[in-house]
């Protein structure tokens, strides 16, 4: 299949005559899909019930009449002034019971049935319309679900909190009892007496606090289904929403991903960063394997600096094409931008587009023009395999980082500080949730997993013959956020052959030794005792900071602290060696990824040195060569089974 290629279109922001020049422009720019209508509401309903829909007609026919296909928004977004007007108890509240007031986007309560009941209103006019259009693609439900308002405190939210609650418990007890509320006198006797956890003296119930993240998730969920549940009424054409992935807590994209036909991420990477392509990277791996491999859609990236972060630096020449060849290596069919044109007035004036305020004269348009060829040189469809898991789960996400624990911890930090390595080594890697289906890789690799209800399914992968890194902080509490009783880690104490009887963080690096040689290790430590485990890294004072524990046909690694990175570097290549884990090419030169995707070999020169890299024989170049500059991208095909 051909890989997709366009952005956001805003049309309303223009008059007709640009909307020609755009097709024009569209096609020397090779574009294919455009994602239209996400902002269009009050164009379409300019007020309650009076649809005018004749400008757009003509934006979906120019589509078609130019071979574009249309990713389809279902234009719930932002809503009109006049629904807030009308009905100002649609509008969210914060914790302290701040009111977020319209002229931005996304001033919606997700459990207000006024705002739901317009939105549906809205929902069934865009596709009773379009269902048949030529131009209709793929339906792009909403956009980035609580990106902005993440929860709502609201009377209209704490009631639909307190349903969702006796839904999930049952009876008060059960509820007493999961929210350990016999602590601080917060038994509760009725439903009506419980609200979300809005500002209050000091900290907050935990059990209270993690089911109100997921609550709140599964409120924007109800409000993205009902869309979907209109659409599908309609339309067989396939189904999605933008994430933001890894960078976004709210959204829990595993449980997200099911809901979709397939799944679409926007990703932002910071140009000034070193290490951004390495971030986006762990986002794709996960966007990937939240449908199983499935490819995903790359729906929104900056065509080059953004303008919402205090300093927006420009993707220098080059940076855009190789990260969007980067997302397609890692499993994306398509490679889309915000937005198409530069805005003239309102927030993103100053955010970069395809065709930027300067014209097509311009060094962007250029590189976008040229991207869109080159992309038609690949074909999409490709599966990846990974021998190696990294685990990550939402729930954990909210408790781990939770308050009043012994050191803060960061999680999307850990899981860098796990990622990061295997990448530098070129090793593939799935990124899946801890229920998923973990026999089929060698190695599984658990960054802080706090928060884990049920240790047996690690415990049996190890058993038959799986690998396992698991680090400090991890079997912690059961779904509530309760401690396990047993000592920690209870639920994995067997396969880890350990108990640990201590959490010491350390408000300074200390020194470690392993294998004859001296490292760091900073932020946390534990007090081992071993059940079974042999040391493998000790502290200097004499207790173990690392272990190795052989349970079964496998073997369980437990990394007790934060290592330097370079330590840690060592250990997961240990790790690897030891499971049977290879790169995807050895010998690659520093700051070269190579991915194989289908029949397809890539390679990403993300340092700015030249390099020459041998690539493996019995390949067909398709673009670039074996020598890449700087920023260079190449690509070889090779025959089934090669
Ligand atoms: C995304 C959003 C777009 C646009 C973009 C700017 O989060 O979906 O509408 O605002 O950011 O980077």
């Amino acid at each position: 299949m051909t890989i997709w290629y366009g952005g956001d279109y805003n049309p309303e922001q223009w008059g007709p005559e640009v909307w020609t020049e755009d097709m024009a422009l569209m096609r020397r720019a090779g574009v294919n899909l455009m994602s239209v209508g996400i902002f269009s509401w009050a164009s379409v309903e300019p007020r309650p019930g009076e649809f005018d829909f004749g400008w757009f007609d003509r934006v979906m026919d120019n589509f078609a009449d130019n071979g574009i296909g249309a990713s389809l928004a279902t234009m719930t977004a932002s809503p009109p002034p006049w629904l807030s007007h009308r009905h100002p108890e649609v509008l969210p509240r914060q914790e302290d019971g701040t009111i977020l007031w319209p002229g931005s986007r996304q001033h919606y309560c997700p459990s207000s049935p006024v705002y739901r009941d317009y939105a549906a209103r809205l929902v069934e006019q865009v596709a009773a319309r379009y269902s048949g259009h030529p131009a209709l693609t793929i339906w792009h439900i909403g956009n980035e679900f609580g990106c902005h308002v993440r929860q709502c405190f609201c009377d209209v939210s704490a009631e639909d909190f307190r349903r969702w609650l006796r839904a999930r418990y049952g009876t008060i007890d059960e509820l007493n009892r999961a929210w350990a509320t016999s602590f601080w006198s917060q038994r509760y006797s009725d439903w009506a007496e419980i609200h979300p956890p809005r500002t209050a003296p000091t900290l907050l119930n935990p059990g209270q606090r993690l089911d109100f993240a997921r609550f709140s998730d599964d409120a924007l969920l109800e409000c993205y289904r009902a869309e979907r549940e209109i659409v599908r009424r309609f339309s067989d054409k396939p189904v999605t929403t933008n994430f933001i992935g890894l960078v976004h807590k709210p959204i829990d994209s595993f449980k997200w991903a099911l809901e979709q036909d397939v799944v679409s991420l926007d990703s932002y990477p910071d140009p000034v960063s070193g290490r951004a392509h390495k971030e986006a990277a762990l986002g794709y791996d996960l966007v990937r394997s939240a449908r199983g491999g499935q490819p995903w859609l790359l729906m929104e990236q900056a065509p080059s600096a953004v303008n919402w972060r205090e300093h927006n630096v420009p993707k220098p020449p080059g940076t855009m094409r190789l990260w969007s060849w980067q997302a397609v290596a890692q499993g994306a069919d398509a490679v889309m931008f915000f937005q198409w044109r530069q805005s003239l007035g309102g927030a993103e004036r100053f955010h970069s587009a395809m065709v930027p305020h300067g014209g097509t004269q311009t060094r962007v348009y250029e590189e976008i023009r040229a991207l869109g060829q080159e992309l038609t040189l690949v074909e999409g469809g490709g599966r990846i395999r990974a021998d190696v898991a990294v685990l990550h789960d939402w729930d954990n996400w909210h408790a781990v980082e939770g308050d009043a624990h012994p050191a803060r911890i960061d999680l999307f930090e850990t899981l860098m500080a796990h990622y990061e390595p295997l990448f530098d080594a070129n090793v593939t890697c799935d990124v899946v949730h801890p229920s998923a289906d973990l026999s089929g890789y060698k190695l599984v690799v658990v960054p802080n997993l706090y928060l884990l209800h049920d240790g047996s399914a690690l415990t049996r992968y190890v058993h038959n013959g799986g690998h396992l890194l698991v680090s400090y902080f991890s079997g912690i509490v059961d779904a509530h956020d309760r401690v396990h009783p047993g000592g920690y880690p209870a639920p994995l104490r067997e396969v880890l052959g350990l108990r640990v009887d201590e959490f010491w963080p350390l408000s300074e690096p200390t020194m470690l030794s392993f294998n004859g040689t001296r490292d760091t290790a900073s932020l946390w430590s534990e007090w081992l005792t071993l059940e079974g485990a042999d040391v493998v890294a000790t502290f200097d004072d004499g207790r173990p900071a690392v272990t190795r524990h052989a349970h079964g046909a496998g073997l369980a690694w437990y990394v007790a602290t934060r290592p330097s990175p370079s330590l840690m570097r060592t250990l997961l290549d240990n790790a690897c060696a030891e499971a049977g884990v290879q790169p995807v090419l050895t010998g690659l030169p520093e700051g070269v990824q190579a991915i194989r995707r289908g029949r397809h070999l890539f390679l990403l020169n993300h340092s700015g040195e030249r390099v020459t890299v041998a690539v493996p024989p019995g390949g067909t170049p398709l673009i670039g060569t074996a020598k890449l500059d700087p920023r260079d991208v190449a690509v070889w095909s090779y025959p089934e089974g090669v």
